[in-house]
């Protein structure tokens, strides 16, 4: 129990508001004091709004870092008998790259435990997306996950409530109070629960772009530098990789159509740009683990992989072999002119994706499952007047009015033989 007149909550807010700099025992206090309910609501959201406008240095993140995993249960793999290694995604549109690559990498007898979210707003969430696959679950008991993880290498689940709670309760905090996007309490935020999560090694994948958190390159970079240092400093082999989220991900937005090309993915095939994002995150990890020259390209065409993936989604109660659920409405989009797809913006997939029944307003909200878009063409292919450009999917015809809003002028056509601008999918390495 803390000291609950150790400090004063005011005292810090004051500080910080005053653009001074918090110690480490007043940043353990406060946090320990605001998870136990001694710091009120408001003295944090004050604090996380002063957070927000003035900054904090280096060791008051990693104080901030280390005092929320504190705050919680912290797992351990020693008895495992392998290396773990994690991969962390700050989220985009099309973003389904943890279903191939967590069982790609479990196929070179690396461990991969993936405590993993629900979507909120426009990005999707990796539970949401396994959960249209017929009986998975993704509630797992300590002992089951720890099975799985030393039997099958890949696990995909829940969090339990006692990781990080501290980052929990603030999380939902800044949410409602316009305090998200601050770079210290976004990678204290990550961090804190990657950190918990007992993983040896991570890898961070930090978009940048208009269906990005972070629509800044400069800003992401920022954000990736700071959470690599974290990992560091608290002895997870931490990199990143900078990519591009100006275009959605793939030619599927949504939750079974994501499973749907991920399966493809693990199948050899699935898009360019899924592939190419798998196998770089893929090598990294397999790097991080000592493996520099495992070749993940290899274990997604000789089917390794999709053996790992079988086994990962049957432990879980999962069939592979079930069908997915298919929307029972759809309206396709036609291209009105000829030439080269030169835009296809992926905040407005990702809204329109949303708007369809694919993602939630409100945690509490279901998906539906079947929802979604799947794009038959993406920026830099040959398009003519009347080919297919998009297809919305929804159980309810009523929803692609409002999904069709959002995707004004998001796709832009420009004349045949325009060459457009290079954009490399991995803009950086941040090691
Ligand atoms: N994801 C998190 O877990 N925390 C943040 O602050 C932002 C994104």
């Amino acid at each position: 129990m803390p000291e609950v007149e150790r400090f004063d909550a005011v005292d810090l807010i004051r500080a910080k508001r005053d653009r001074g700099r918090l110690d480490s025992d007043q940043i353990a206090w406060l946090v320990e004091a605001y998870t136990r309910g001694y710091v009120a609501d408001e003295q944090m959201s004050a604090l996380a709004m002063a957070i927000l406008l003035n900054g904090m240095d280096a060791a008051e993140i990693r104080d901030l870092t280390l005092a929320m995993v504190a705050s919680g249960e912290r797992l351990d793999f020693a008895g495992l008998g392998k290396t773990t290694s994690d991969k962390h995604s700050t989220g985009g549109v099309g973003d389904k790259i943890t279903l191939p690559l967590a069982p790609l990498v479990a196929s070179f007898g690396v461990a991969v435990p993936q405590l993993s979210g629900r979507g909120l707003g426009h990005t999707g969430g990796t539970l949401d997306k396994l959960e249209s696959i017929p009986g998975w679950r993704a509630q797992l008991s300590s002992g089951e996950f720890h099975r799985q993880l030393a039997e099958v290498g890949a696990v995909v689940c829940a969090a339990s409530a006692d990781l990080a709670p501290a980052d929990r309760k603030l999380y939902a905090l800044r949410d409602a109070t316009g305090t998200v996007e601050s770079i210290p309490l976004i990678a204290s935020s990550i961090m804190s629960k990657k950190i918990a999560e007992g993983t040896a090694s991570l890898v961070l994948d930090v978009k940048f772009g208009s269906g990005a958190f972070m629509r800044d390159a400069e800003r992401a970079r920022e954000l990736a530098e700071t959470m690599v240092r974290l990992g560091h400093d608290a002895g997870v082999a931490t990199r990143a990789l900078l990519t591009d989220m100006n275009v959605p991900l793939g030619l599927a937005i949504g939750n079974a159509n994501e499973v749907r090309e991920s399966v493809e993915v693990l199948a050899g095939g699935g898009p360019a740009d899924v592939v190419e994002l798998t196998v770089a995150l893929a090598r990294e990890m397999l790097d991080l683990a000592g493996l520099p020259d495992a070749d993940p390209a290899a274990a997604l065409a000789d089917g390794r992989a999709m053996d790992a993936w079988r086994a990962m989604i049957q432990a879980q109660g999962g069939d592979p072999d079930a069908a997915l659920p298919v929307a029972r409405e759809s309206h396709t989009v036609l291209a009105e002119a000829d030439g080269v797809l030169a835009e296809q913006d992926a905040l407005a997939f990702g809204i329109a994706a949303w708007r369809l029944g694919a993602g939630r307003a409100r945690k509490e909200d279901p998906v539906v499952h079947a929802a979604g878009i799947d794009l038959h063409a993406k920026p830099g292919d040959e398009v003519s007047a009347g080919s297919p450009l998009f297809t919305l999917r929804a159980d309810d015809a009523a929803r692609f009015e409002r999904a069709l809003e959002a995707l004004d002028g998001a796709v832009r056509i420009a004349p045949a033989g325009t060459e457009l601008p290079p954009r490399p999918l991995v803009a950086a390495r941040i090691a």
